[in-house]
């Protein structure tokens, strides 16, 4: 077989190994192949492991197999011969360990060179999927979970937009609560001629909302016009429609400083989008049966649960639920999404198993959660500051997003000031460096970790040039940039007239991981785990490592293959970065 590198490997060999099992037992046609990495310094590259589960299947049927190595030693030799392959053994219980040809490997890196990373993507099974991130509240303050949520749901949406899905960006902004009926009264005693309000006038709305809910608690005659205004302000009348939407542009001007620094790029359709629809799809359950009375409200009874989820309260209003099922139903059906994420702290996880299990009982979704239409929820933990608490910038203050991005550029410029590099760049160079080493700084010490386990937000760790952390990465990069640019070479020129051998050990390890760029981001992406991608990340730069000083490039023999095998892993690497939401930096 003449077998193209189609970027996934385990898949390709998966396919090889279907035709092998179709033909060794073709009484079991539904055995799928179980094809996997193996760990480094193993003995082969990629594992096959069916022999003992089949050999546990066919052994009672009369097989003509004397036990499972030679159920692999029969795979093998059914496998049909490849490129792909150089060699396969049969190992221990029945292990088939399978070794790349190198030939085939070093081609496949030199397609990718001329075809673009791009032909690495991965394909998945979903045309369009919702990603519904970020999502502050407006008047509350845009935390440091919302900056999670906005760090991760951005890299999620990369990665699935990379792998060519249409990916519609939410920010599912708090724009509909309770809360706008005291914000709205205070804003009328404070400023009679709402017409003239201006954001400078308001001043800090934080502040503002916590002045008019100091006033709610202790004012009762405050307090029943706030719940009056809150009724207005839902049934459509124009005086509190407009302040309202006072009080959200402040807001939005506030979150849109945040994004602007991360790049990061959403549209807003917050709760009170949803809000025209609700009643219609509230009453859809209804009909459907789900919808029952208790204590007054309107509640679904849900098994596993021992809550039920309120959609409407015993004053009549609609709810996050009621919204939530609400966004769903127009998700799924105006906007035709096959794939609904949501991406907040794990505190609200609860919320949405009920409600996606409510969309279940009432047939939006199928039974099995691994089916399209799918809906996860990605959950993340804390953050903590370095005294192990609930993370705050300033003892008594809550955590500007704002100021604590420039903090993080602020240091960074301060340490390249610190190795001369005012005096080496040009001032755009310098603040440009130091924005995308603090704002990367920022988004890989939150992407590295499992999501779900809290972590600790420390710039000293973060910024630290040394470790598992971005500014090292950034620096490997640009180092790599640097030795291309020392060759003298046309590296474009290299590309269509060069060959890349891996003959070298240490060649040959990173030229394997730089092949499984495509079936580490397939994994990242479906299982929703960015740190698998930054953990891959993190051992390229140590295979380079162990590649370069081993390997000698300019001025070698080899130098025109080792010039490109470091543009491949170059290229890798800015393609990671780039689905972290981090800018490579190319000089240091
Ligand atoms: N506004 C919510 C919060 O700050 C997050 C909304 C998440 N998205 C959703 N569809 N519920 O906690």
């Amino acid at each position: 077989v003449n077998e193209e590198c189609t970027g996934n490997l385990k898949r390709q060999l998966a396919k090889l190994f279907d035709v092998s099992l179709k033909v060794t037992v073709p009484d079991e046609p539904s055995v799928e192949p179980l094809v996997a990495a193996s760990a480094p310094g193993k003995f082969g590259d990629y594992q096959c492991n069916n022999a003992m589960g089949l050999w546990s299947i066919i052994k009672g049927k009369g097989t003509q197999f004397k036990g499972p190595p030679a159920v692999g030693q029969a795979l093998v030799k059914s496998l049909p011969t490849s490129e792909m392959v150089e060699s396969c053994s049969v190992a221990g219980p029945g292990f088939i360990n399978v070794v790349l040809s190198p030939k085939w490997m070093a081609k496949s890196i030199e397609n990718m060179l001329i075809d673009g990373v791009d032909t690495w993507a991965p394909s998945l099974p979903v045309k369009r999927a919702v990603v519904d991130f970020s999502s502050p509240n407006i008047a509350k303050e845009m935390h440091v979970g919302h900056l999670r949520s906005t760090i991760i749901g951005d890299t999620i949406a990369r990665m699935l937009e990379y792998s060519k899905v249409e990916v519609l960006r939410r920010n599912h902004v708090g724009d509909w609560g309770t809360q706008f009926g005291m914000l709205i009264e205070y804003l009328f005693e404070k400023f009679p001629d709402t017409d003239s309000v201006t954001e400078t006038a308001i001043g800090d709305l934080q502040v503002f909302y916590k002045a008019s809910k100091h006033k709610f608690d202790m004012d009762e005659e405050f307090k029943e016009k706030a719940q009056q205004a809150v009724v207005r302000l839902q049934g459509g009348d124009p005086l509190y429609r407009k302040a309202w939407a006072k009080i959200c542009d402040i807001s939005r001007t506030e979150f849109a400083m945040v994004y602007q620094r991360l790049r990061v790029e959403l549209e807003e359709k917050g709760e009170s989008f949803y809000n025209p629809y609700i009643s219609k799809v509230i009453e859809e359950l209804n009909t459907k049966g789900l919808v029952e009375e208790s204590e007054g409200a309107r509640v679904i009874f849900l098994e596993g649960f021992n809550i039920p989820l309120m959609v409407v309260k015993s004053d009549g209003g609609f709810n996050y639920a009621s919204t939530d099922l609400t966004a769903l139903w127009y998700r799924l059906n105006e906007e035709e999404a096959e794939w609904i994420i949501y991406v907040t702290d794990v505190g609200q996880q609860q919320h949405f198993n009920m409600f996606f299990k409510a969309a279940r009982k009432a047939g939006w979704l199928p039974d099995s959660d691994e089916t399209y239409p799918r809906v996860n929820h990605v959950g993340f933990g804390l953050v903590l500051g370095e005294d192990g608490k609930r993370f705050r910038t300033r003892a008594t203050d809550v955590v500007r997003l704002v100021d604590l991005l420039d903090e993080a550029k602020t240091r960074s410029k301060i340490a390249l000031v610190e190795h001369g590099k005012d005096k080496e760049w040009t001032p755009e160079e310098l603040d440009q460096t130091a924005e995308a080493i603090g704002y990367g700084a920022v988004k890989y010490a939150d992407l590295k970790n499992n999501r779900l386990t809290n972590y600790t937000f420390s710039f000293d760790q973060m910024l630290n040039d040394k470790g598992n952390t971005a500014v090292y990465l950034l620096y490997a990069h640009a180092r790599i940039c640097s030795i291309i640019r020392k060759s003298g070479k046309d590296i474009e020129e290299l590309k269509k007239t060069g060959n890349l051998a891996l003959d070298h050990p240490d060649e040959r390890a990173l030229g394997l991981h730089l092949l499984r760029f495509a079936e580490t981001v397939e994994e990242a992406c479906t299982n929703l785990l960015p740190s698998v991608l930054c953990e891959y990340l993190y051992s390229l730069s140590d295979y380079y490592t162990k590649f370069y000083s081993n390997c000698q490039v300019n001025g070698s023999p080899e130098e025109t293959s080792r010039l490109l095998l470091c543009e491949a892993t170059a290229i890798v690497m800015r393609k990671c970065f780039h689905l972290l939401g981090i800018t490579p930096v190319y000089k240091i």
